[in-house]
């Protein structure tokens, strides 16, 4: 028997809910709010800027997620611009890459790293845990990294503060399972963002390759869209996705598993 309304049309699956999505100004994070406000959501998105394709549809909240107190007023303020919360999409992260090797990495930026590529993570999800708990249906996506380990010690770092998210989304996962409250991870590959682009531009340079020579190694031969990922997230915090909890799903072209 087919317990879901309509599996073909998708364009109202998300009216009446309300959603949290950190890093939303751009890249990935952009795509999972414009894909969440087509489908009926509404959204708060969260950056320190706004940038050329922001979803207008979204309400806008600046804020810096690099520390405790910018964290928790994100948290705040979006409960506040929404009235509740129904999902959370822990997507703001990002790194710098320190050649030759880790040894380059100094302790502040270890500091900012494990700030903005973790603890945002944690921090926001406890300002809005509570009102994830009044909704009757919540879900949380974490947005983590793969791929990461063969760059080797150019971004130690920020491998370090995704490995953490990984693990304390699987933690935080079985915690909430009773309270049905779902969390999962998102790992993309090589997908073209401003951010994943100039990451690359500066490592691929380090081991002389072309980006088109990197993305040839991919299984399926081309880097990702961040529409793509945001078809995955959407898929997660759905109704479709209700009986998914603790999984890390990979949108990376096959990378991990056939070659990583
Ligand atoms: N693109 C890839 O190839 C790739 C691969 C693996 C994993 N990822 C992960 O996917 C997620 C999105 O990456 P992306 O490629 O879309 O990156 P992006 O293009 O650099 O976008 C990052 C977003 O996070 C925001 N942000 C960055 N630092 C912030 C801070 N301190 N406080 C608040 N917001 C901040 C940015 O806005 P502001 O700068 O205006 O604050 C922007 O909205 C990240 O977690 C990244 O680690 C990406």
């Amino acid at each position: 028997m087919n317990t879901f309304p309509s599996k073909l049309d998708l364009s109202t699956e998300f009216a009446g809910r309300r959603a949290l999505v950190t890093g939303g100004s751009r890249g990935i994070g952009a795509a999972v709010a414009q894909r969440l406000l087509d489908a009926g959501a509404r959204v708060v998105l969260t950056a320190r800027s706004r940038h050329a394709d922001t979803p207008a549809g979204a309400t806008f909240l600046e804020g810096d997620l690099g520390s405790e107190a910018g964290a928790k007023a994100v948290g705040a303020q979006a409960l506040a611009a929404l009235g509740g919360l129904d999902i959370l999409v822990n997507n703001a992260g990002g790194t710098r890459v320190h050649l030759p090797n880790s040894e380059a990495i100094s302790d502040a930026e270890w500091v900012d790293s494990l700030n903005l590529n973790f603890l945002a993570a944690v921090r926001v999800t406890y300002a809005v845990l509570g009102a994830l708990r009044e909704a009757t249906s919540a879900s949380i996506v974490n947005v983590s990294a793969g791929g990461v380990l063969p760059m080797g010690g150019a971004v130690a770092h920020y491998a370090a503060a995704k490995a953490a998210l990984n693990n304390f989304s699987r933690s935080l996962a079985k915690e909430l399972a009773p309270a049905r409250i779902r969390v999962n991870i998102v790992t993309p590959g090589a997908v073209i963002t401003p951010g994943g682009d100039a990451g690359r531009e500066v490592l691929t340079k380090a081991i002389g390759l072309t980006k088109e020579q990197l993305f040839a190694r991919l299984p399926l031969g081309r880097p990702g869209r961040a529409d793509e990922v945001a078809e995955m997230v959407a898929f997660l915090v759905s109704p479709r996705g209700e009986w998914i909890t603790g999984h890390n799903h990979y949108v990376d072209g096959g990378y991990a598993e056939l070659v990583g």
